[in-house]
């Protein structure tokens, strides 16, 4: 058993009783309250786990626990934005929302770190561009055109926001 010191969206937290092994999911998602990180395969190869370490999209799945000791990890939760309590969807999470690109929303969290990395990495990304970044993000059921139109809209509106 260890403990855990890391910043998780934004505020500093230390994780108790944590054992040699556990990933970074599990500790997420069962000891720090935060489900929107899902679990599906557990070995890296869906990216529905896919988080923030120190600002690089991982499978937390694939992270250890204890790696994160004294990173900063962001999770599909941590870009929402306003203050607690009234929350606004970030624009990529509206963009999935709206373009119809969310069924049974398994893949959605994953696909929302690495389509919000890509575009902050490549405003105006081409549909080769969104393939290849978010190639690791398996989806079951949308066939994926909903997605790129998902994606394509999210860096308009991005754009436009500038
Ligand atoms: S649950 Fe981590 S990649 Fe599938
Ligand atoms: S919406 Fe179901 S796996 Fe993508």
């Amino acid at each position: 058993m260890m403990r855990v010191n890391l910043t998780v969206n934004g505020s500093e937290e230390a994780v108790d009783e944590v054992w040699e092994g556990e990933s970074l999911l599990y500790m997420l998602r069962e000891r720090m309250g935060l489900p929107g990180s899902k679990n599906a395969c557990e070995q890296g190869e869906c990216g529905s786990c896919t988080v923030y370490l120190d600002g690089v999209p991982v499978c937390a799945c694939l992270v250890a626990a204890g790696q994160a000791e004294g990173r900063e990890v962001v999770t599909v939760e941590g870009l929402a934005q306003g203050p607690p309590g009234e929350e606004r969807l970030d624009p990529v999470q509206e963009a999935f929302v709206e373009a119809g690109a969310v069924q049974c929303g398994f893949c959605t969290p994953g696909l929302i770190v690495q389509t919000h990395d890509l575009i902050e990495r490549n405003p105006a990304p081409s549909d080769a561009e969104i393939r290849e970044a978010l190639a690791g993000n398996l989806c079951r059921c949308t066939g994926y055109e909903k997605i790129l139109d998902a994606v394509r809209l999210a860096a308009e509106r991005q754009a436009a926001a500038g």
